[in-house]
Protein backbone atom coordinates (compact mmCIF):
# COMPACT_ATOMS: atom_id res chain seq x y z
CA UNK A 1 0.00 0.00 0.00
CA UNK A 2 1.22 3.60 -1.02
CA UNK A 3 2.23 6.27 1.97
CA UNK A 4 -0.66 9.19 2.72
CA UNK A 5 0.87 12.02 0.66
CA UNK A 6 2.38 14.57 3.23
CA UNK A 7 0.50 18.04 3.35
CA UNK A 8 2.17 20.60 0.35
CA UNK A 9 1.88 24.03 0.32
CA UNK A 10 1.54 25.25 -3.18
CA UNK A 11 -1.48 27.73 -3.09
CA UNK A 12 -3.13 29.85 -0.44
CA UNK A 13 -6.20 27.78 -1.10
CA UNK A 14 -4.28 24.90 0.90
CA UNK A 15 -4.95 26.72 4.05
CA UNK A 16 -8.58 26.99 5.42
CA UNK A 17 -9.31 30.25 7.00
CA UNK A 18 -8.61 28.66 10.44
CA UNK A 19 -5.23 27.79 9.77
CA UNK A 20 -4.72 30.89 8.02
CA UNK A 21 -5.40 32.68 11.43
CA UNK A 22 -3.33 30.28 13.27
CA UNK A 23 -0.13 30.76 11.13
CA UNK A 24 -0.74 34.88 11.71
CA UNK A 25 -1.42 34.21 15.52
CA UNK A 26 2.37 32.30 15.33
CA UNK A 27 4.00 34.64 13.50
CA UNK A 28 3.39 37.49 16.26
CA UNK A 29 5.39 35.36 19.19
CA UNK A 30 7.85 34.39 16.89
CA UNK A 31 8.96 37.81 15.25
CA UNK A 32 10.27 38.79 18.29
CA UNK A 33 11.70 34.96 19.54
CA UNK A 34 13.91 35.35 15.93
CA UNK A 35 14.79 39.01 16.22
CA UNK A 36 16.02 38.28 19.49
CA UNK A 37 18.26 35.10 18.12
CA UNK A 38 16.43 32.96 21.12
CA UNK A 39 17.02 29.13 19.81
CA UNK A 40 14.38 27.66 18.09
CA UNK A 41 13.74 24.06 17.79
CA UNK A 42 10.75 23.75 15.91
CA UNK A 43 12.66 22.31 12.73
CA UNK A 44 15.74 20.14 15.09
CA UNK A 45 17.17 17.99 12.71
CA UNK A 46 15.18 18.60 9.16
CA UNK A 47 17.03 18.89 6.25
CA UNK A 48 14.79 21.91 4.09
CA UNK A 49 15.78 21.63 0.03
CA UNK A 50 15.51 24.90 -1.87
CA UNK A 51 14.87 24.01 -5.48
CA UNK A 52 15.21 27.33 -7.09
CA UNK A 53 15.13 27.82 -10.66
CA UNK A 54 14.52 31.21 -10.87
CA UNK A 55 16.78 33.94 -9.01
CA UNK A 56 16.07 35.39 -5.25
CA UNK A 57 17.22 37.77 -2.63
CA UNK A 58 14.07 37.35 -0.08
CA UNK A 59 12.05 34.25 -0.68
CA UNK A 60 15.62 32.02 -0.62
CA UNK A 61 17.77 33.83 2.50
CA UNK A 62 14.55 34.21 4.47
CA UNK A 63 13.69 30.04 3.98
CA UNK A 64 17.84 29.43 4.59
CA UNK A 65 17.93 31.54 7.17
CA UNK A 66 14.55 30.62 8.74
CA UNK A 67 15.28 27.03 8.42
CA UNK A 68 18.48 27.72 10.23
CA UNK A 69 16.56 29.62 13.01
CA UNK A 70 14.71 26.68 13.93
CA UNK A 71 16.94 24.47 14.15
CA UNK A 72 16.61 22.72 10.22
CA UNK A 73 19.57 22.46 8.06
CA UNK A 74 18.55 24.12 4.26
CA UNK A 75 20.50 22.71 1.17
CA UNK A 76 20.22 25.41 -2.12
CA UNK A 77 19.55 23.28 -5.26
CA UNK A 78 20.87 25.54 -8.08
CA UNK A 79 18.16 23.93 -11.06
CA UNK A 80 20.68 25.14 -13.65
CA UNK A 81 23.45 22.51 -11.80
CA UNK A 82 21.38 19.54 -11.15
CA UNK A 83 20.88 17.07 -13.68
CA UNK A 84 17.08 18.07 -14.85
CA UNK A 85 19.00 20.72 -16.59
CA UNK A 86 20.38 17.41 -18.79
CA UNK A 87 17.02 16.33 -18.79
CA UNK A 88 16.57 14.17 -15.81
CA UNK A 89 12.45 13.99 -15.70
CA UNK A 90 10.98 15.90 -12.61
CA UNK A 91 9.46 13.07 -11.18
CA UNK A 92 12.95 11.37 -10.66
CA UNK A 93 14.63 14.09 -9.54
CA UNK A 94 11.63 14.76 -6.70
CA UNK A 95 11.59 10.42 -5.92
CA UNK A 96 15.43 11.19 -4.92
CA UNK A 97 15.24 14.40 -2.98
CA UNK A 98 12.57 13.66 -1.14
CA UNK A 99 14.98 10.54 -0.01
CA UNK A 100 17.30 12.85 1.39
CA UNK A 101 15.17 16.55 2.78
CA UNK A 102 12.34 16.47 4.77
CA UNK A 103 11.02 19.44 3.00
CA UNK A 104 11.19 20.96 -0.54
CA UNK A 105 10.81 24.82 -1.16
CA UNK A 106 10.50 24.97 -4.97
CA UNK A 107 10.60 28.50 -7.04
CA UNK A 108 9.81 27.05 -10.80
CA UNK A 109 8.60 28.77 -13.83
CA UNK A 110 5.97 26.65 -14.15
CA UNK A 111 3.29 25.61 -11.49
CA UNK A 112 2.63 21.89 -13.16
CA UNK A 113 6.64 21.55 -11.53
CA UNK A 114 5.63 21.78 -8.21
CA UNK A 115 2.19 19.88 -8.15
CA UNK A 116 4.67 16.87 -9.74
CA UNK A 117 7.39 17.29 -7.46
CA UNK A 118 4.64 16.77 -4.26
CA UNK A 119 2.90 14.12 -6.11
CA UNK A 120 6.58 12.42 -6.59
CA UNK A 121 8.63 13.47 -3.77
CA UNK A 122 7.01 11.69 -1.13
CA UNK A 123 7.58 14.83 1.14
CA UNK A 124 5.57 18.44 1.63
CA UNK A 125 7.00 20.91 -1.25
CA UNK A 126 6.25 24.79 -0.55
CA UNK A 127 5.65 26.89 -3.14
CA UNK A 128 8.61 29.74 -2.74
CA UNK A 129 6.55 31.36 -6.21
CA UNK A 130 5.47 29.67 -9.59
CA UNK A 131 4.16 31.08 -12.54
CA UNK A 132 0.24 30.92 -11.09
CA UNK A 133 0.86 32.15 -7.32
CA UNK A 134 3.52 33.48 -4.42
CA UNK A 135 1.30 32.06 -1.45
CA UNK A 136 4.47 32.34 1.49
CA UNK A 137 4.79 36.12 -0.03
CA UNK A 138 0.83 36.71 0.64
CA UNK A 139 0.96 34.62 4.02
CA UNK A 140 3.47 37.37 5.54
CA UNK A 141 2.02 40.09 3.40
CA UNK A 142 -1.55 39.74 5.48
CA UNK A 143 0.60 39.77 9.16
CA UNK A 144 2.48 43.04 7.76
CA UNK A 145 -1.09 44.26 7.28
CA UNK A 146 -2.38 43.26 10.58
CA UNK A 147 0.55 44.68 12.47
CA UNK A 148 0.59 47.82 10.85
CA UNK A 149 -3.48 48.27 10.62
CA UNK A 150 -4.47 46.27 13.42
CA UNK A 151 -6.74 44.33 11.56
CA UNK A 152 -7.46 42.63 8.08
CA UNK A 153 -11.31 42.15 8.31
CA UNK A 154 -13.68 44.91 6.38
CA UNK A 155 -10.14 46.47 5.24
CA UNK A 156 -10.22 47.18 1.38
CA UNK A 157 -6.92 46.21 -0.63
CA UNK A 158 -6.08 47.79 -3.90
CA UNK A 159 -3.88 46.02 -6.18
CA UNK A 160 -2.61 47.89 -9.03
CA UNK A 161 -0.70 46.17 -11.88
CA UNK A 162 -0.10 42.81 -13.29
CA UNK A 163 -2.63 40.13 -12.11
CA UNK A 164 0.08 37.87 -11.74
CA UNK A 165 1.34 34.98 -9.20
CA UNK A 166 1.53 37.49 -6.55
CA UNK A 167 -2.51 39.09 -7.55
CA UNK A 168 -3.82 35.55 -7.51
CA UNK A 169 -2.37 34.62 -3.92
CA UNK A 170 -3.69 37.84 -2.52
CA UNK A 171 -6.94 37.72 -4.17
CA UNK A 172 -6.97 34.15 -2.28
CA UNK A 173 -5.70 35.33 1.17
CA UNK A 174 -7.73 38.57 1.22
CA UNK A 175 -10.79 36.35 0.57
CA UNK A 176 -9.92 33.87 3.47
CA UNK A 177 -9.27 36.78 5.76
CA UNK A 178 -12.92 39.03 5.20
CA UNK A 179 -10.67 42.00 3.16
CA UNK A 180 -12.07 43.67 0.34
CA UNK A 181 -10.19 43.54 -2.79
CA UNK A 182 -10.00 45.50 -5.84
CA UNK A 183 -7.45 44.41 -8.44
CA UNK A 184 -6.94 46.92 -11.03
CA UNK A 185 -5.19 45.45 -14.46
CA UNK A 186 -5.18 45.97 -17.88
CA UNK A 187 -7.09 44.01 -20.14
CA UNK A 188 -4.95 40.80 -20.71
CA UNK A 189 -2.97 41.07 -17.83
CA UNK A 190 -5.99 40.29 -15.49
CA UNK A 191 -5.96 37.35 -12.63
CA UNK A 192 -6.04 33.71 -13.37
CA UNK A 193 -10.35 32.65 -13.51
CA UNK A 194 -9.93 29.63 -11.78
CA UNK A 195 -8.33 32.28 -8.86
CA UNK A 196 -10.96 33.85 -9.19
CA UNK A 197 -13.76 32.01 -8.87
CA UNK A 198 -12.15 30.66 -6.03
CA UNK A 199 -11.55 34.13 -4.44
CA UNK A 200 -15.11 34.63 -5.22
CA UNK A 201 -16.33 32.05 -3.34
CA UNK A 202 -13.95 32.79 -0.18
CA UNK A 203 -15.83 36.11 0.08
CA UNK A 204 -19.09 34.82 -0.33
CA UNK A 205 -18.17 32.64 3.06
CA UNK A 206 -16.38 35.63 4.85
CA UNK A 207 -18.67 38.39 3.60
CA UNK A 208 -16.16 40.46 1.77
CA UNK A 209 -16.47 41.47 -1.61
CA UNK A 210 -13.46 41.07 -4.53
CA UNK A 211 -13.26 43.16 -8.04
CA UNK A 212 -11.18 43.27 -10.89
CA UNK A 213 -11.60 46.51 -12.96
CA UNK A 214 -9.32 48.02 -15.42
CA UNK A 215 -9.17 51.49 -13.95
CA UNK A 216 -6.44 52.04 -11.56
CA UNK A 217 -8.13 55.41 -9.84
CA UNK A 218 -11.67 52.99 -9.64
CA UNK A 219 -9.59 50.82 -7.56
CA UNK A 220 -7.19 53.23 -4.89
CA UNK A 221 -10.70 55.24 -3.87
CA UNK A 222 -10.72 54.62 0.08
CA UNK A 223 -8.49 51.69 0.03
CA UNK A 224 -6.61 51.45 3.00
CA UNK A 225 -3.71 49.15 1.49
CA UNK A 226 -2.29 49.87 -2.35
CA UNK A 227 -0.41 47.10 -3.61
CA UNK A 228 1.99 46.70 -6.55
CA UNK A 229 4.14 44.11 -8.27
CA UNK A 230 6.72 44.62 -11.24
CA UNK A 231 5.21 44.75 -14.57
CA UNK A 232 7.50 42.18 -16.20
CA UNK A 233 7.74 38.74 -14.17
CA UNK A 234 10.79 36.62 -14.07
CA UNK A 235 10.21 34.60 -17.45
CA UNK A 236 8.52 37.24 -19.14
CA UNK A 237 11.63 39.21 -20.33
CA UNK A 238 10.66 38.74 -23.83
CA UNK A 239 7.59 40.91 -23.57
CA UNK A 240 9.09 43.63 -21.79
CA UNK A 241 8.37 46.39 -24.73
CA UNK A 242 4.41 45.21 -24.86
CA UNK A 243 4.05 44.89 -20.93
CA UNK A 244 5.65 48.39 -20.48
CA UNK A 245 2.62 50.03 -22.94
CA UNK A 246 -0.23 48.00 -21.46
CA UNK A 247 1.28 49.03 -17.70
CA UNK A 248 1.09 52.66 -18.78
CA UNK A 249 -0.88 54.52 -16.59
CA UNK A 250 -0.82 51.93 -13.80
CA UNK A 251 2.14 53.05 -12.07
CA UNK A 252 1.46 53.81 -8.13
CA UNK A 253 2.86 57.28 -7.10
CA UNK A 254 1.81 59.94 -5.51
CA UNK A 255 -1.42 61.04 -7.44
CA UNK A 256 -2.56 57.55 -6.53
CA UNK A 257 -2.37 57.97 -3.10
CA UNK A 258 -4.14 61.01 -3.00
CA UNK A 259 -7.43 58.74 -4.05
CA UNK A 260 -6.68 56.47 -1.15
CA UNK A 261 -7.43 56.75 2.61
CA UNK A 262 -4.91 59.02 4.32
CA UNK A 263 -3.55 56.75 6.17
CA UNK A 264 -3.46 53.96 3.19
CA UNK A 265 -0.28 51.96 3.38
CA UNK A 266 1.95 51.20 0.47
CA UNK A 267 3.27 47.43 -0.19
CA UNK A 268 5.05 46.02 -2.90
CA UNK A 269 6.44 42.34 -3.02
CA UNK A 270 10.08 43.71 -4.58
CA UNK A 271 12.06 43.85 -6.21
CA UNK A 272 10.98 47.63 -7.62
CA UNK A 273 11.80 49.59 -10.24
CA UNK A 274 11.42 52.98 -9.36
CA UNK A 275 10.10 55.19 -12.10
CA UNK A 276 7.81 51.98 -13.68
CA UNK A 277 5.63 50.43 -11.34
CA UNK A 278 6.20 52.55 -8.34
CA UNK A 279 7.92 56.52 -7.67
CA UNK A 280 10.84 56.76 -5.77
CA UNK A 281 8.77 59.12 -3.45
CA UNK A 282 6.17 56.90 -2.60
CA UNK A 283 8.09 53.64 -1.83
CA UNK A 284 10.46 55.78 0.03
CA UNK A 285 7.47 57.97 1.47
CA UNK A 286 6.08 57.52 5.13
CA UNK A 287 3.06 55.51 3.94
CA UNK A 288 5.47 52.68 2.63
CA UNK A 289 5.66 49.73 4.62
CA UNK A 290 7.82 48.22 2.14
CA UNK A 291 10.81 47.47 4.20
CA UNK A 292 8.79 45.68 7.00
CA UNK A 293 7.39 43.74 4.46
CA UNK A 294 10.41 42.61 3.53
CA UNK A 295 11.76 41.88 6.95
CA UNK A 296 8.47 40.19 7.18
CA UNK A 297 8.65 36.99 5.04
CA UNK A 298 10.98 35.63 7.20
CA UNK A 299 8.86 35.07 9.96
CA UNK A 300 5.96 33.70 6.99
CA UNK A 301 9.10 31.42 5.85
CA UNK A 302 9.13 30.30 9.65
CA UNK A 303 5.67 30.04 9.81
CA UNK A 304 5.04 28.00 6.18
CA UNK A 305 7.82 25.47 7.68
CA UNK A 306 6.28 24.75 10.53
CA UNK A 307 2.94 24.39 8.89
CA UNK A 308 4.11 21.94 6.47
CA UNK A 309 6.19 20.01 9.01
CA UNK A 310 3.90 19.55 11.96
N1 LIG B 1 9.30 39.01 -2.97
C1 LIG B 1 10.12 38.05 -3.38
O1 LIG B 1 9.72 36.89 -3.57
O2 LIG B 1 11.41 38.44 -3.57
P1 LIG B 1 12.58 37.53 -4.16
O3 LIG B 1 12.29 37.33 -5.64
O4 LIG B 1 13.83 38.31 -3.91
O5 LIG B 1 12.57 36.21 -3.45
N1 LIG C 1 5.55 38.69 -10.10
C1 LIG C 1 6.96 38.71 -9.74
C2 LIG C 1 7.11 38.52 -8.28
C3 LIG C 1 8.54 38.62 -7.77
C4 LIG C 1 8.64 38.34 -6.31
C5 LIG C 1 7.69 37.63 -10.52
O1 LIG C 1 7.13 36.53 -10.66
O2 LIG C 1 8.80 37.87 -10.98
Amino acid sequence: MSEPKPRSLLSVSDISARELSGMLERMKSLKPAIRRREPLTDLRGRMVGLLFEKPSTRTRTSFEVATARLGGFPVYLASDELQSSRGEPVKDTARILGGYLDVIVGRVYSHSTLVEMAEHSGVPVLNGLSDLEHPTQVISDLFTIAETKGKLRGLTLAFIGDGGNVCNSLLLGASLVGMNMVAACPPGYTPDEEVLRRAEENARRSGCTVRVVDDPKEAAVDSDVVYTDVWVSMGEEKETKKRLRAFRGFQVNSETLKLASKDAVVMHCLPAHRGLEITDDVIEGKQSVVWTQGENKLYGAAVALGFVTS
